[in-house]
């Protein structure tokens, strides 16, 4: 099985995609690392811990980023998420609590521990992961992947008309992490667009999950109501449940190769952009960059039927 590091900002997609990297005997989660992003901080850990307390589960937390790099932090989105993260649904109290490392310097020692074989699975902003590559440039060398839920290529945004939120709500550290040179997979708003967790779905995932279902379905109606509203869609989009979906099965996703930008400033802030060869485009220049893999495409059906099994 994959050994993974789960850097997540939960949030109620986040909750579906922990669940799932919990329940699946593929992934050996090492552990779940924490940043602002749907929520605070403080909330993003505290939830990151309940989960896996749902589960039954003892994985280590690491807290991490409480903003960003270097813009103004946006205010957390309440009206998806709710403003526990978990759209507002009474929560039991937590017994366990975070390790004593902060985020980046877990991925640091658990990359450094078992180099060429974990895996960075990042579905929020990206400041642990830049944080991590500044306080160990090698990681770059050592990571076996990393695979980031977030971006567009061709779908357009879904903060701004180009930018997807955990780009936007971090550009500075979006750019280091996508511009870096390790291997990496991009599963943006292209792919996961694609994808609609529909009410009948999430009802047996909350059968079939106990404690934990019962917080996935009461936070997915919240959710829901959400993109109701602002998408007229019946379900959600399980943006970072795809990250692992492609992780365990890439063969759902239609992949093109090129290297990644991310814009910093100005109007067109965390849009990604990506050059289908080999040039990168880097503050304003070409050079030779790394080729990432990015998703453009998905079998949204047969992505759902995954996620359904596996929970
Ligand atoms: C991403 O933004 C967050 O709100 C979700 O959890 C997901 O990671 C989708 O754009
Ligand atoms: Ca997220």
């Amino acid at each position: 099985s994959t050994p993974i590091i789960f850097d997540t900002d939960p949030g109620v997609d986040d909750a579906q995609a922990i669940a799932i990297a919990l329940a699946h005997p593929d992934i050996e989660l090492l552990g779940l690392t924490t940043t602002f992003g749907n929520v605070t901080i403080e909330v993003a850990t505290h939830n990151a811990l309940l989960l896996a307390e749902l589960a039954g589960q003892r994985i280590p937390v690491a807290q991490g980023a409480a903003e960003p790099l270097v813009k103004k932090k946006n205010p957390p989105p309440g009206h998806i998420h709710g403003d526990n993260g978990l759209g507002n649904i009474a929560l039991p109290d937590i017994s366990t609590r975070a390790v004593a490392q902060s985020a980046p310097q877990f991925i640091v020692e658990q990359v450094n521990a078992r180099p060429g074989e974990v895996v960075l699975v990042a579905v929020g902003p990206l400041g642990n992961l830049a944080a991590a590559l500044q306080l160990d440039p090698t990681l770059v060398d050592k990571v076996k992947r990393v695979v980031v839920m977030g971006g567009s290529i061709r779908e357009g945004g879904n903060v701004t008309p180009v930018a997807e939120a955990n780009m936007f709500n971090d550009p500075h550290a979006a750019a280091r992490v996508l511009q870096a040179s390790w291997p990496l997979t991009l599963v943006g708003l292209d792919a996961t667009h694609r994808c609609v967790l529909d009410p009948a779905s999430m009802e047996k995932i909350a059968r079939a999950q106990g404690d934990l279902g019962r917080v996935l379905a009461e936070s997915y109606a919240f959710y829901r109501a959400f993109y109701q509203k602002a998408l007229g869609i019946d379900g959600c989009c399980p943006h970072d449940s795809c990250a692992l979906v492609w992780l365990l099965r890439p063969d759902l996703f239609e992949v093109e190769r090129g290297t990644l930008s991310v814009v910093t400033d100005g109007l067109a802030e965390g849009q990604t952009l990506m050059a289908p060869h080999s040039r990168q485009f880097v503050d304003g220049r070409w050079s030779q960059g790394t080729l990432a893999d990015v998703c453009l495409n998905a079998d949204g059906p047969a992505v759902i039927a995954w996620i359904v099994d596996t929970l």
